[in-house]
């Protein structure tokens, strides 16, 4: 029996990396463009951090972290998302000295204990960014640019942004206060989890998808009329942005988040491919968490995309993927004794910066033809032992399959590519 791949977690195998290397092209090329630098935090954090960062009452902090003590007893947790270690690395390497708005980008993985289903996965991986120092609204819309724009450039078609403001501490105590009344007399037919959250989280309530609390919901007072004048204000002005960079968005008042440090802006962006779990990217502003996490006051505004679920809209949406720069030259031996002299030459060839290879599987050399087509050689290099002695290989062109006789001294020359015309070329 093999020891299978741990729950919710899987390989990205070498027929698939491809994609990744393409995605992480785009996404790296855009947030350049945009003025963001990439950090990268820790895999796991101490727990607390995430407590403090994320809300003790959200689903992610009581039911999916992976949180285990090290050897002295101290809690850790791997990340579940990547905003409140970027703001610990923020405020830890006093990012703030080094400019007044700092702009972050992270990719890699992020760890939830969730139940595996289609494009849910316990590890999966994150691409996101963070302005932090800047209350402008400005920047609310360039969050949602980038993002969109990344779909776009990889041809995503089909999605959907909703946007919501959450209001800030002031009027959204205000507001749950008002949603809690409206709630009280209703909770009986709430759900069982939403008899919790209307407790410990009633905001959460609006975001429950079962049908009884969806009818209770609809009537339910909207936090879009119950914000305060500067968090209104400052909505329609992430909407004037965005309307006149010509974003399609719509707005979804009952929109919030499963993460509590959110304040005015969320929004949400949803592919019609995906089925329950549609959410191919989501953020807002955050203008507390900096403070909560022991910081002066800070505002700030985010988001991340799940890459997992991005490939699986774009192969079913049959988005054609770049073809990757396969092997250029495969060198062939037809037996044993020129083997040394082929090892010779396929570095030699290698040494130009040429992407080489050959087989050392002591195939026939019918075999070695068989590999050299399965990996998309464009020529193969056929080292036989007659034309060794005339200090000689054969050349073949894999696509034309015309063969000659050349010069090993020549050979880069004859190719007539040399390393640095091919490296000038993509490479996925
Ligand atoms: P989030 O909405 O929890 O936000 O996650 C962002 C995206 O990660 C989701 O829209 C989804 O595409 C992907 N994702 C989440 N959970 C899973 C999962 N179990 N399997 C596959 N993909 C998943 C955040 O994480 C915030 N930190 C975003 C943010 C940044 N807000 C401000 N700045």
């Amino acid at each position: 029996m093999y020891i299978k791949v741990p729950k919710g977690t899987q390989d990205v195998l070498p027929e698939n990396i491809s994609k990744w290397y393409y995605i992480e092209g785009i996404i790296k090329e855009i947030l350049n463009k945009y003025g963001y630098k990439e950090i990268r935090t820790p895999f796991f954090e101490y727990t607390d951090l995430f407590v403090r960062g994320i809300g003790e009452s959200t689903d992610i902090v009581t039911k999916e972290m992976f949180t285990f003590p090290d050897r002295k007893g101290r809690s850790l947790t791997l990340r579940p998302e990547g905003t409140a270690p970027v703001v610990r690395a923020y405020l830890e390497n006093r990012m703030d000295r080094i400019s007044k708005v700092v702009k972050l980008f992270y990719l890699g993985p992020m760890f939830r204990c969730e139940k595996p289903q289609a494009g849910r996965f316990r590890q999966f991986n994150q691409f996101g960014i963070e302005i932090i120092g800047t209350k402008s609204s400005a920047a609310d819309a360039e969050v949602i640019i980038t993002i969109l724009e990344v779909y776009k450039k990889l041809g995503l078609k089909n999605i959907e942004t909703a946007i919501n403001s959450v209001g800030c501490k002031k009027c959204r105590t205000k507001y749950i206060q008002k949603l809690k009344k409206y709630l009280k007399n209703k909770k009986d037919f709430l759900c069982a989890e939403c008899k919790e959250r209307y407790i410990k989280n009633p905001l959460r309530v609006l975001d429950c998808k079962k049908d009884s609390c969806k009818k209770i919901i609809e009537e339910a007072p909207l936090i879009t009329e119950n914000l305060c004048q500067e968090c209104e204000l400052h909505f329609a002005e992430v909407k004037s942005y965005l309307n006149d960079q010509k974003i399609i968005f719509h707005e979804d008042p009952r929109l919030v988040r499963g993460l509590d440090y959110y304040t005015k802006t969320a929004f949400e962006i949803i592919s019609g491919e995906l089925g329950a779990q549609n959410a191919i990217g989501g953020g807002g502003r955050y203008d507390d968490l900096v403070e909560e996490l022991g910081g002066k006051p800070t505002p700030a505004v985010g988001f991340a995309a799940g890459i997992e679920r991005m490939i699986i809209a774009m192969d079913q949406q049959n988005i054609e993927w770049p073809l990757k720069e396969e092997l250029v030259i495969f060198v062939a031996t037809v037996n044993e004794k020129t083997q040394e002299r082929a090892f010779r030459l396929l570095q030699k060839i290698r040494n130009t910066g040429l992407s080489a290879d050959m087989d050392y599987s002591g195939g026939s050399l019918k075999s070695q033809m068989r590999i050299a087509n399965k990996i998309g050689a464009r020529y193969t290099v056929i080292v036989g032992e007659e034309e060794l002695s005339k200090n000689m290989v054969i050349l073949r062109n894999m696509k034309t399959k015309e063969q000659k006789e050349v010069k090993i001294d020549n050979i880069i020359n004859e190719l007539g590519l040399s390393g640095r015309r091919l490296s000038g070329g993509r490479f996925y």
